[in-house]
């Protein structure tokens, strides 16, 4: 598959066929990934692969209390999970809302799962002394997830970015065994999507990019 086919067509996957993902497959596609750049090339990223049924499922759980408030939120007009902006509904009104099977099915229907965690001790961060929330930590990570998303389209796989666990950190490390000093990233469902989606709903450049400065002319040819 070619580079741009592979950037402009890997959607969120979160429906899976009953095919199975090998662990030669797997493996082949954590190779490609493992070239993804990380701050300082500190390789702070371990992959925790999950395909126990158990453990699945107590993860699927650990989604709920954050999908909560992103459904609660969502209904309500908001951003959900924005850091600006608490969300309107109450704690009473948030726990009250029902958990749609869409956000806990992919992590028990896809062929496998992985959990990204990364060694805060090497991350580096250099927003960390600014009155917002952190930004750039995520970027020795998130790159490496992009990257294992990309390598399964290529092989015939997807998958989706899900964060909605880690909410819910200190159980997810608990259940997998994760040290302390580390922080969950993402939790993602791998398997063979049932439908391969080809146009993805995202801004044209001009909407993206602007010239020398932020209210610059939009950047065109
Ligand atoms: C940082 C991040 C967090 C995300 N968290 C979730 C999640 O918890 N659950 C989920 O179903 N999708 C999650 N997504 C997937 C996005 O919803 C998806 O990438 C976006 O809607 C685009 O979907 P599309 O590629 O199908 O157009 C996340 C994506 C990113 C980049």
């Amino acid at each position: 598959m070619q580079l741009h086919e592979a950037m402009r067509t890997t959607p969120a996957v979160r429906e899976f066929t009953d095919d199975p993902l090998p662990d030669d497959v797997l493996h082949r596609i954590l190779d490609h990934a493992r070239f993804a750049p990380s701050g300082g090339n500190r390789q702070g990223t371990r992959v925790v692969v999950v395909r126990d049924r158990a453990t699945r499922q107590r993860l699927a759980e650990l989604n709920e209390p954050a999908v909560r408030r992103y459904v609660a939120q969502s209904a309500a007009g908001e951003s959900p999970w924005n850091p600006l902006h608490p969300p309107g509904p109450s704690p009473d009104e948030i726990a009250a809302t029902e958990v749609p099977e869409a956000f806990t099915r992919p992590v028990l229907t896809a062929a496998v799962v992985l959990v990204f965690v990364v060694d805060l001790g090497v991350v580096a961060a250099m927003d960390q002394d600014l009155d917002r929330i952190g930004i750039v930590g995520g970027a020795s990570v998130y790159p490496l997830v992009w990257n294992v998303l990309l390598a399964a389209r290529a092989e015939g796989f997807g998958g989706t970015i899900t964060t909605m666990a880690v909410a819910e950190e200190d159980a997810v490390r608990a259940l997998l065994g994760v040290p302390d000093g580390f922080a969950v990233a993402a939790v993602v469902p791998l398997g063979r999507p049932v439908k391969q989606v080809t146009r993805l709903r995202r801004r044209p450049v001009a909407e993206l990019a602007t010239r020398e400065r932020f209210d610059g002319e939009p950047f065109t040819p």
